[in-house]
C-alpha cells in the first residue's frame, strides 16, 4: 500500500449526477473524497453547505476531506461535522481565532486540517503545527479549479516537510491546485503525501486510469 494518497476534487464533477460522481471515484481508487465548501466572500465563488455533504455521505466509505473556505466558520464546522465530514480544513484568515476553531474540528471527532494560500507564510504554523492533522498547501488561488500549478508553491511544500518531519508525527501533507498525472511527481518530491486533484480527475473519461496514472506517476 503506497503511503500516497489521491483526493479528487468534486468541484470539477458533474454535479448534476454527484453522488454517482462520488462513487465513481471511489470505485476508480480514491482515498478521500475533497469537497470545496466557497462562499463568495472568503474566496469569489460559491458551491455547497452542509447538506451537500450529507447527501453525498451514503455515497462512499472514504473519508470526505471537507475545505472549508468559508468565513466566519466556527459557527458552521459542527453542521458538517453532523453532516459526515471526516477531515475538515480552515483557512487561517477565514478565523479569528485558529487554535479555537482547530480544537472545535476536533472536539467534533474529526481530523483538523489548516490551509495556507499561495501567499501566507508558513510561521501561522508556528504555534499550532503540533496540534493539527493535516496541512493543506494551496498551489492555486483558491476559488476555482482548472488553474495552473505555482511552482513557487513547491519550496512552501519542502519547508513544511522539513517542520512535519521535525515533530515526529503523523501529520498529513495535502497539496491543492493544478495537480496533474504530469507534475504529480515533483510535488512528491517536494514532500507531499495527500494530492487533490479536480480537473485532471474528473474532465477525463475513464478516472480509474486517470487514478492508476497519478500512482504510476508516484512509483
Ligand atoms: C480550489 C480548490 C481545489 C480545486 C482544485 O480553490 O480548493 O480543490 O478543486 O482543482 P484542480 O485540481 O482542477 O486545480
Ligand atoms: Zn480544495
Amino acid at each position: 500500500m503506497s503511503q500516497f494518497k489521491i483526493s479528487p476534487s468534486i468541484l470539477s464533477a458533474d454535479f448534476a449526477r454527484l453522488g454517482e460522481e462520488v462513487r465513481a471515484v471511489d470505485e476508480a481508487g480514491a482515498d478521500y473524497i475533497h469537497v470545496d465548501v466557497m462562499d463568495n466572500h472568503f474566496v469569489p465563488n460559491l458551491t455547497i453547505g452542509p447538506v451537500v455533504v450529507q447527501a453525498i455521505r451514503p455515497h462512499t466509505q472514504k473519508p470526505l476531506d471537507v475545505h472549508l473556505m468559508i468565513t466566519p466558520v466556527d459557527a458552521i464546522i459542527p453542521e458538517f461535522a453532523k453532516a459526515g465530514a471526516n477531515i475538515i480544513t480552515v483557512h487561517p484568515e477565514a478565523t479569528i481565532h485558529l487554535d479555537r476553531s482547530i480544537q472545535l474540528i476536533k472536539s467534533l471527532g474529526c481530523k483538523a486540517g489548516v490551509s495556507l494560500n499561495p501567499a501566507t507564510p508558513l510561521s501561522v504554523l508556528d504555534y499550532i503545527l503540533e496540534s493539527i492533522d493535516l496541512v493543506l498547501v494551496m498551489s492555486v488561488n483558491p476559488g476555482f479549479g482548472g488553474q495552473s500549478f505555482i511552482d513557487y508553491s513547491l519550496r512552501k511544500i519542502e519547508a513544511i516537510r522539513k517542520r512535519i518531519d521535525a515533530t515526529g508525527k503523523a501529520i498529513e501533507l495535502e497539496v491543492d491546485g493544478g495537480v496533474k498525472v504530469d507534475n504529480v511527481r515533483r510535488v512528491a518530491d517536494a514532500g507531499a503525501d495527500v494530492f487533490v486533484a479536480g480537473s485532471a480527475i474528473y474532465n477525463t473519461p475513464d478516472y480509474r486510469a486517470t487514478i492508476a496514472a497519478f500512482r504510476s506517476a508516484l512509483g
